[in-house]
């Protein structure tokens, strides 16, 4: 019986132990699974330092205007509030609300005005200067706010618009430099319903007697909207299509356009999204390049003539290298591919793709690799578009897919739920040390420098002669990347500062070297000591 028991006892520890080991290895799995599918934050991934108390003045340091048209800045600081904010040599048509650091007023005569910004509050003071150039040329460093495409797809509605508008204030999105708050698809009425458009409700005609663009019952009060917007010192976007009708159906500004860029206008937008969509439709088969200008010359110019800045967002996918001359007709950005959709696993592709078209970077020209999908996201399945769930990629992706795109020069325009911005998703959006290689006034995107299939460097000259390096790893296991200055086209000693966790490195001769972990991007800025 003795024997018996103590033969049993260890093989049902044995077995116990082995069921105990199987349901600690399943609930790790299950964790690092669940850690993968969520992105989950934990307290090591939250790489950007919390904004201290003390007021910190983000945001571009050049920003372009049109003599006579309206003018709308929020200054963006962190710091405990209240705030109190000053600017000095700001131009006498601008007024500054100390308390909310909003300029309105109306912009400038034509030239370069060098204003200091200053904030303070009980805990300290901080300044910061900001070139504003009052001429032709708007977006001179790229755009930053959000879209509504990736969260809220064929579901839009205004009252999504006004709740992203209260959330871009209450995170402090704004106050890291997001300032547009922009509708995609899907605002105006649709023909017919159809699997892109099944809601009832969005179906209605597309204009009125006398052509006026009908938005569906969604959006009631276009321009109660943009006033919305602007009251809290944010900009209002909106999105259309240069051929009948949108991707989704719904109503374009074929035949329309002078009267729908008025309209805009009127209402009082600042951006415009013009996505091809239909428009292929009327280009025919024989396409050349004058088939692709055509429609965006003519609409770059029609918002030209309108008295309001209206940041011009051309969206044909990269036809006719797109890059080479949207600037030429009129436009601030321009998609260099279709749409990133939902294959994040694309990312550094895609990334790799649009550094290609580096060279056409420039203040107030732009390639835009599409939107900043992290946090709370949408989903497609067929040809339905899901609620948002939380986003795929593990943080190490989603840090580096902000890296690339700062890199880059790229517009961010994050594209997940404002209802859902956790701490995690915060540190990814809202690092100004990594905003600012973003918003550099030098305006360059990041050349790439090839080291093994897996792993590359994106390097980004800057406007004080620094630089900006990504150590990318696009491989599945974590690699040692080096940076030899030789490969940088830097020399003698190097300062090196981890950019995500704001964090002097310590300083370097010949070459930098750092683990970066799979699918990861380790960015730093690199200067003279
Ligand atoms: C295209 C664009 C997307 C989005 C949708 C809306 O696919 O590339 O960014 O605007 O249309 O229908």
């Amino acid at each position: 019986m003795n024997r018996k028991f103590s033969c049993i006892q260890p093989n049902r520890y044995l077995a116990g132990f082995h069921f105990r080991l199987a349901i600690a290895l399943a609930a790790g799995c299950l964790a690092m699974f669940l850690l993968r599918a969520h992105g989950s934050p934990d307290a090591a991934v939250i790489l950007t330092p919390q904004p201290g108390s003390t007021p910190r003045l983000n945001g571009p340091l050049v920003y372009g205007c049109r003599p006579g048209n309206p003018f709308l800045y929020r200054i963006p600081c962190t710091g405990l509030r209240p705030l109190i904010f000053s600017a000095s040599d700001l131009p006498k048509t601008l007024s500054l609300d100390a308390s909310t650091g909003i300029i309105t007023g109306t912009a400038p005569p034509k030239g370069d005005y060098e204003v200091t910004f200053a904030a303070k509050n009980s805990r300290g003071a901080a300044t910061r200067k900001f070139k504003l150039v009052a001429g032709q040329a708007l977006a001179l460093t790229p755009a930053m706010g959000w879209n509504s495409w990736y969260v809220y797809f064929n579901r839009v509605r205004a009252a999504d618009l006004r709740a992203a508008a209260d959330a871009m204030v209450a995170s402090g999105l704004a106050d890291a430099g997001y300032q547009y708050v922009n509708v995609d698809d899907c605002w105006m009425n649709a023909e017919r319903a159809t699997k892109y458009m099944p809601d009832p409700h969005r179906v209605g005609p597309l204009r009125d007697a006398q052509g006026n663009i009908q938005p569906n019952c969604y959006f009631p009060d276009m321009k109660g909207l943009a006033d919305y917007i602007h009251a809290k010192g944010l900009k209002a976007g909106l999105y259309t299509s240069p051929g009948p009708r949108t991707c989704t159906g719904s109503g374009g500004a074929y035949q329309h356009e002078a009267q729908d860029a008025q309209q805009f206008a009127e209402w009082g937008f600042d951006f415009l999204k013009y996505d091809w969509c239909s428009y292929g439709n009327l280009a025919g088969t024989n396409k050349n390049l004058e088939t692709y200008q055509k429609p965006y010359r003519l609409m770059g110019e029609l918002l030209q003539r309108q008295n309001r800045d209206i940041v011009f967002n051309l969206c044909q996918y990269g036809m006719g290298n797109v890059w080479e001359w949207g600037a030429a007709v009129g436009g601030h950005c321009w998609r260099t591919a279709g749409d990133l959709g939902f294959e994040l696993d694309r990312i550094f592709p895609v990334a790799l793709m649009n550094a290609t078209h580096g060279a056409w970077s420039r203040p107030g020209s732009w390639n835009d690799p599409d939107y900043l999908q992290i946090g709370w996201i949408g989903a497609q399945r067929g040809t339905n578009f899901l609620e948002p769930h939380p986003c795929p990629l593990t943080p190490d992706e989603q840090y580096a897919y902000m890296s690339l795109w700062c890199l880059m020069a790229a517009p961010l325009f994050f594209s997940g739920d404002m209802h859902h911005l956790d701490e995690l998703t915060l540190s990814v959006l809202c690092n100004p040390e990594v905003i600012d290689v973003d918003q550099d006034p030098l305006g360059r995107s990041a050349t790439v420098v090839r080291l093994t299939p897996a792993t590359f460097l994106m390097v980004k000259e800057l406007a004080d002669g620094s630089k900006a390096v990504g150590l990318c790893n696009q491989g599945k296991m974590p690699a040692h990347i080096s940076v030899h200055w030789n490969a940088i086209n830097v020399t003698g000693q190097q300062c090196v500062r981890d950019l995500w966790r704001q964090k002097d490195l310590g300083t370097f001769t010949g070459e930098f070297v750092s683990e970066v972990p799979q699918h990861g991007v380790m960015l730093v800025r690199l200067h003279s000591p």
